[in-house]
């Protein structure tokens, strides 16, 4: 019996639609799962929908439907959106089944019976975002959650609460992150969850009762369960039968992988749920993996800007396999990264067809023209081939380790210095001169290596590229690989194929585009940068982050939106720098009377008092959505007087028309920092 390996991604909310960052997990996810079955293991990959809570219930209500007809919808768009990414999950759960609720339900009397769930009262600030509470420490200032910041203020709430014995499970779970340190990684997000849980555990409200949608208490229906207790069982819950529990407890590998945002519940919640159920030790996931947010060209996600970047829409312009490549080789899994259609374009021209597609071209090329399309046997290899050789075999087993340590970005790096090192050794071994010497041993040796060598590509190239993978091995005239358990289809080595084997070429594996391609191919992509033109009153408040348009005093009385087309004037480093951009946080935020356009702000931007600023940002939001936001700041601006003693210290750059703004912010960025 092979190894099992289990991947999970978070379940997904249903008030959104699949975005670039939920695609980012669930590739990444689906790539592990690959590369796992293709060392012949077991491998397994759980996907789904999270589709309890208040957030749902209140988005359902917004949208004037009901709750079950919103999650039934939204989860099918996630669960058809997926196979277009190249995502092919073995199971996809979601929490409205019968089957979740049978073992969430069962998981609770557990817990009960153990007596680790006990009944009280609570109050406390509760984040409808986050679906969880939050003391004041956690949240910004005007009681801001830090992760949803455009909500406003959160809630206070007061109610009939069951509460899990989370103090108990302190020790446990310190004595847990000590005994294995790969449970948690990064290890910067581990120290981070250590202090954490040092900083001493709370019991937590694990029901609520002033509302409805969700899993009842059994024997309680007024109590429905925290919506996290019912959905982090979700990755257990769908192993409960038959064949199935052989992934749990994990016998070789079971990772939940996570945004770094919700780690805590994966980390700390989740293990202590297990643990009270009854579950050992060895019955814990072996490790919850957090990896970072994406911005989008320079810009946190919004929903708006999340329907701009469609991932669906990049993968059919581009291939799924194209987007797969740049999201994981890109950004280094752990960390925060930018998503940049431009980055997007230059890697595909440079790794994809530049290097790989070049490389696989040159090849066949010489092989149609000077061994009749047929692969040819190989004489004695010389110190070249031996080099190259080395290079896929080391190139190989370091991309595996990266593989197994969770780092795609490393392991297509190692496997991309493979095809680099074949097209060198292209230059260096001189095929076509050969050719003139009609060398056809010595031709034979090289074009041979070669083909070995994309063989080995075309295996570790597939859990990232599928589709490329089989078009690759089609023209070197192989079957897609096909898998089977307990067989490691890993290349160890490059092995050369059958003598006289037929090649099939069929053309560019990736064509690039040029430069006016990829111009067009940006204009179609890039979702397009409007400029809110302000009316007099209003102008040098707010302007674009994209443009270098400079800040208008046009006389203009209508607010119009246009597409900024005009090309930026050039400026030098020296005028760019003249410009002081400070991050602030909103400390106050109120309505200007009588000017609809206007929100009068007192920003901290790190200095002996706030500023204050005056922009015309009402159109968008509310003042109480701006209380605690980071904002970037034009902070040399001249003052601007816009009458009866309402000055302007300072200007907030944001995108997009007058009513649909959005703020150009800085995460975790100290008030007063510059940007440079
Ligand atoms: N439903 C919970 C998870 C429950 S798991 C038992 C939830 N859902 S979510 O839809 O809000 O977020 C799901 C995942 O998407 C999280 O891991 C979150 O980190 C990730 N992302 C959301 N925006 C993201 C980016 N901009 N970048 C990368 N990932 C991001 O939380």
């Amino acid at each position: 019996m092979s190894r099992p390996f289990y991947v999970t991604t978070p379940i997904y909310y249903v008030n959104d639609v699949p975005h670039l960052g939920s695609a980012y997990t669930t590739i990444a996810a689906d790539a592990l799962r690959r590369f796992h079955a293709l060392r012949g293991e077991d491998a397994r990959m759980l996907t789904g929908t999270d589709e309890h809570g208040l957030k749902i219930e209140r988005e359902a209500k917004e949208r004037g439907t009901t709750p079950t007809a919103l999650v039934d919808d939204v989860s099918a768009k996630f669960r058809e959106a997926w196979p277009h990414l190249g995502i092919e999950a073995d199971d996809f759960v979601r929490t409205t089944e019968p089957r979740h609720k049978a073992f969430v339900q069962d998981l609770w009397t557990t817990i009960e019976k153990n007596g680790d769930l006990y009944e009280g009262a609570y109050e406390d600030w509760y984040c409808v975002g986050c679906e969880s509470y939050k003391t004041e420490k956690d949240l910004l200032p005007g009681n801001v959650c830090p992760l949803h910041p455009n909500k406003g203020a959160v809630e206070r709430l007061k109610e009939q609460t069951y509460f899990f014995r989370l103090s108990k499970y302190e020790k446990k779970l310190l004595e847990l992150y000590a005994k294995r340190p790969g449970f948690i990684e990064p290890a910067s997000r581990r120290n981070e969850v250590i202090s954490f849980v040092e900083g001493g555990l709370r019991d937590l409200s694990v029901s609520r009762t002033s509302f409805s949608w969700g899993i009842p208490v059994p024997g309680r229906p007024e109590h429905i369960m925290f919506v996290w207790f019912d959905a982090l069982a979700n990755y257990r819950s769908v192993l409960g039968h038959g064949e199935l529990t052989r992934y749990w407890p994990p016998k070789g590998k079971a990772i939940h992988l996570v945004g770094k945002d919700i780690l805590r519940q994966h980390a700390v919640y989740w293990p202590a749920f297990l643990l009270a159920a009854g579950y050992g030790e060895e019955a814990l996931p072996t490790q919850v993996y957090a990896h970072g947010f994406l911005t989008v060209d320079g810009q946190k996600m919004s929903k708006s800007l999340r329907n701009a970047v469609d991932p669906l829409r990049l993968a059919r312009e581009l291939g799924s396999d194209v987007l797969r490549y740049h999201l994981l080789r890109a950004i280094a899994f752990g960390q925060d990264g930018d998503f940049e259609h431009a980055a997007l374009l230059e890697r595909y021209n440079a790794d994809l067809g530049k290097n790989l597609g070049n490389l696989l071209s040159r090849t066949l090329g010489l092989c149609a023209k000077n061994t009749g399309g047929l692969v040819p046997a190989r004489g004695e290899l010389g110190p070249l081939e031996i080099e190259l050789e080395t290079v896929a075999r080391e190139k190989s087993r370091e991309s595996a380790e990266a593989w197994e340590a969770i780092a795609p970005h490393r392991a297509l790096e190692a496997t991309w210095e493979i095809s680099s090192a074949a097209n060198t050794y292209v230059d260096r071994a001189a095929p076509w001169a050969e050719v003139k010497k009609g060398d056809t041993a010595r031709l034979g040796t090289i074009l041979g290596t070669l083909l070995a060598v994309l063989e080995t590509i075309s295996r570790m190239i597939w859990p990232v590229m599928p589709t490329k993978s089989a078009e690759l091995r089609q023209q070197l005239g192989l079957a897609p690989l096909t898998l089977a358990q307990g067989t490691d289809h890993w290349p160890a080595a490059a092995t050369a194929l059958p003598v006289g084997h037929p090649l099939a070429p069929t053309g560019s594996l990736f064509p690039t585009y040029d430069k006016d391609a990829t111009k067009a191919l940006l204009e179609k992509l890039v979702p397009k940068v409007v400029t809110a033109q302000q009316p007099t009153d209003t102008a040098t408040t707010t302007t674009t982050t994209t443009t270098a348009t400079p800040p208008t005093t046009t006389t203009a009385t209508t607010t119009t939106t246009t597409t900024a087309t005009t090309t930026p004037v050039e400026i030098t480093y020296d005028q760019f720098s003249a410009v002081d951009l400070r991050v602030g946080i909103v400390l106050t935020c109120e309505k200007v009377p009588k000017k609809d356009k206007l929100l009068k702000l007192s920003v901290d931007l790190g200095e002996a008092a706030p500023r204050q600023i005056v922009a015309g940002l009402a159109l968008t939001f509310q003042p109480e959505q701006l209380v605690g936001r980071r904002v970037v700041v034009v902070a040399n601006l001249a003052p601007r007087d816009f009458g009866k003693g309402l000055v302007s210290h300072g200007m907030l750059l944001a995108t997009g028309p007058s009513e649909a703004l959005t703020l150009a912010t800085a995460a975790d960025v100290a008030p007063g920092a510059r940007l440079k």
